[in-house]
């Protein structure tokens, strides 16, 4: 059975999202992809970074964060203040990077990335900060180590998306996408078109997980311009900055605006979009509410789902529908993109 030597630095809703899909499928990855996970080390940004040597017990380290006690806790561990350093002396196969977003300078996941690659790992990232402003140069660096970095979860959650344009839709050109790509402001927008109120049902985004630490990022539409960037880089090649989105939230969205389009039989969505007016063309990118005909394929996604819509050469209009926010639907895109390392690498042995 082949092992993997996990490091996690990030143990919030998304990494103990992740940590609970190591153990409940733990059999389930050693029966169907003869893979045992072991997690080796854990780091948040309040405890700092842990290891064990044998490894840590996903059940105990969830315990701890139930009980809100900290990771130094756990029994029997060498203990690092910082996780970068903790990282660096200990190392693994694959680094799971699930810090928090943040969309000035995207640290600390950056140092974490290019650390972790440099020290030929092999990265999953949920982190939409260094994959936004850094992705194309970070793939560069991973491919000059001849590691892989992954980042199926920094759009859609764990809906295959990243995996569907790159992978699925290899050798058709994409021309243009549109995309539902904020969960919260997609469930604030559905509630709303239901007759209820943003505040009420902000909070409420907030306790089921979907909305950033500071929810600006995502009322204001920066979380969507993140993801924009993160397109941008993995299905065009081109490396955008938040200044080059057309931006607009939601917060200027009123009931009365979308009990008109209700009546006009549309719905207003946050859609974001990446377009070239022509081959050589640039690259035009926007993030705002548009109200949409009840015919289009995004009008109809409500609550915390997302979709996409890719325009290729080959195939006209592709879809992909799914969750876009929450903490197993962000730990599933962490998993699969372990398993496509996993698998991979028994192919080049
Ligand atoms: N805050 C984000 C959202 C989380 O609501 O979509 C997933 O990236």
């Amino acid at each position: 059975m082949k092992q993997i030597r996990l490091s996690l630095l990030g143990f919030g809703v998304v990494g103990q999202g992740f940590v609970e899909l190591l153990r409940s499928k733990r059999e389930l990855l050693q029966q169907k992809y003869d893979l045992d996970v072991l997690l080796v080390s854990v780091a948040n940004g309040r405890h700092g970074f842990i290891y064990r040597e044998e490894g840590l017990d996903p059940e105990l380290l969830l315990r701890l964060a139930a009980q809100r006690k900290a990771l130094t806790e756990y029994p029997d561990i060498r203990h690092w203040a910082r996780p970068l350093d903790g990282l660096e002396a200990t190392g693994g196969d694959v680094l799971a990077e699930a810090t928090g977003t943040n969309l000035q300078d995207a640290e600390p996941g950056m140092s974490h990335i290019r650390a972790a690659l440099s020290l030929g790992m092999h990265v999953i990232s949920a982190n939409k900060g260094p994959a936004a402003l850094a992705g194309l140069e970070l793939l560069e660096l991973a491919r000059e180590q001849g590691v892989q970095l992954r980042l199926e979860s920094t759009v859609m959650a764990g809906t295959p998306v990243v995996s569907t344009v790159l992978e699925g839709l290899a050798g058709a050109q994409v021309q243009a996408l549109r995309g539902i790509l904020n969960g919260t402001t997609n469930y604030i927008l559905s509630a709303m078109a239901a007759g209820r109120e943003y505040r009420e049902v902000l909070a409420e985004a907030q306790s089921q997980g979907y909305a950033e630490a500071d929810p600006t990022a995502d009322v204001e539409g920066y979380d969507a311009v993140a993801k924009t960037l993160i397109l941008a880089a993995l299905v065009f090649g081109e490396t955008l900055k938040p200044s080059d989105v057309a931006r607009q939230g939601i917060t200027g969205v009123t009931q009365a605006q979308i009990a008109q389009a209700a009546a006009e039989g549309k719905r207003i969505k946050l859609v974001a979009s990446l377009q070239r007016e022509n081959e050589q063309g640039p690259l035009r990118a926007s993030v705002g509410p548009m109200a949409l005909p009840a015919s289009d394929a995004l009008a109809g996604v409500d609550g915390a789902m997302n979709a996409i819509t890719f325009q290729t050469d080959t195939l006209p209009a592709v879809t992909v529908i799914g969750p876009g926010a929450g903490r197993l639907e962000t730990g599933q895109g962490l998993l699969a993109d372990l398993i496509a390392i996993a698998r991979s690498q028994r192919v080049e042995s």
